[in-house]
């Protein structure tokens, strides 16, 4: 289960933070005995107690309770993060890690680190630290680590999926089939086969790797941009082709999937431009964030029929978005 490897994982990077060399850093080590650790999950109520392995809700606290009391840790676990009276403003001043997720993240602002005087390590229990002003922690030493890895899986297989549902047309027909309809036509003039398509990946990092590696068998042309191009071996394994031009790759892709963290340089990357350089009829799969794809951007593609489908797991993570 992900989120039992990303517990495990969380687990060892807090195990094992260890003091920089900076004299900027915040040094975790530095003072001896109990830390003040919170962890800000989502809840998940009744469907906590379905499952004795769901450890990335606030109920299951990660699963690392039991050891992080053992070493006379203080560890508060909340869902409550926003507003000034939230659960985790009242630990704000004096809290000395703060672990969070990216489906429910706490934001840690440069307001929020400037009041943070104890804070050494800021831990995303997944992947991708958006949720965080990394300038404003960078400055402050702060350490802020992810679990890299973690979840890549889950990731590249749910990737894989949402092609499948928008290439075979399957939702509509799905809801057909709840609401007692039956129009074969409705559902079969949009559907079509993934063989033989191509398939593009902006980023080719360690899910992107993995979603062609999975694609591979399906016998479409794959397709990635990256910054990096890969070993020549593993590209050759993987059967996919580097396109150092994005702008280049874009007009031959039936399918785009977005594959690179939120960055400066990847905020609202996927524009009115961007998105115009792609085929009529493309079909966007994201589970990277939300806030790669210019929202208003994205709508209006999809009434137009520029884009045919779009399938995301993240709504715009950054909350001014
Ligand atoms: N939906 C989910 O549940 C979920 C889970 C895990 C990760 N993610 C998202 O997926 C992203 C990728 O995860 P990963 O583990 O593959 O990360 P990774 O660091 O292994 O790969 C990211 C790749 O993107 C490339 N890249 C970065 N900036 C780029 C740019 N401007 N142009 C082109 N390429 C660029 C990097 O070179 C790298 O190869 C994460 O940052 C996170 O936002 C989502």
């Amino acid at each position: 289960m992900a989120m039992k490897r990303v517990a495990v994982s969380a687990f060892q990077a807090l195990s094992s933070s260890s003091p920089s060399s900076s004299s900027l850093t915040r040094h975790l080590h530095a003072s001896a005995g109990s830390k003040k650790i919170v962890g800000v999950f989502y809840k998940a109520n009744d469907y906590a107690k379905l499952n004795p392995n769901f450890v990335g809700c606030a109920e299951g606290a990660l699963g690392i309770r039991d050891w992080l009391e053992s070493q006379g840790h203080q560890y508060i676990v909340t869902d409550d993060k926003e507003g000034p009276g939230c659960e985790l403003e009242k630990h704000i001043h004096d809290l000395e890690v703060l672990i969070t997720t990216p489906f429910h993240p706490a934001y840690v602002t440069a307001e929020r680190i400037k009041r943070a005087k104890n804070l050494k390590l800021v831990l995303t229990a997944g992947i991708g630290s958006d949720h965080v002003d990394l300038n404003a922690a960078a400055a402050a030493g702060l350490t802020v680590a992810e679990v890299t890895g973690s979840n890549t899986v889950s990731v590249a297989e749910d990737e894989l999926m949402r092609i499948l549902i928008l290439v075979r047309n399957f939702i509509p027909g799905h809801h057909q089939v709840i609401n007692g309809d039956w129009n074969v036509a409705g559902i079969a003039y949009r559907a079509y086969d993934l063989e033989g398509k191509t398939v593009g990946t902006v980023g080719a990092g360690r899910i992107g790797k993995l979603l062609l590696q999975r694609l591979k068998p399906f016998n479409c042309n794959l397709l990635y941009h990256d910054r990096l191009k890969m070993e020549p071996e593993l590209e050759k394994e993987i059967g996919a082709k580097f396109e150092e031009d994005l702008d280049a790759m874009l007009p031959k892709c039936d399918i785009v999937v977005i594959n690179m963290p939120l960055t400066d340089k990847t905020r609202g990357m996927f524009d009115k431009e961007k998105i115009a350089k792609c085929k009529k009829g493309v079909l966007f799969v994201n589970n990277a964030r939300g806030a790669i794809m210019d929202t208003q951007a994205v709508v209006d593609a999809c009434s137009s029929g520029h884009i045919a489908g779009n399938l995301a797991t993240h709504q715009n993570s950054i909350k001014d978005q």
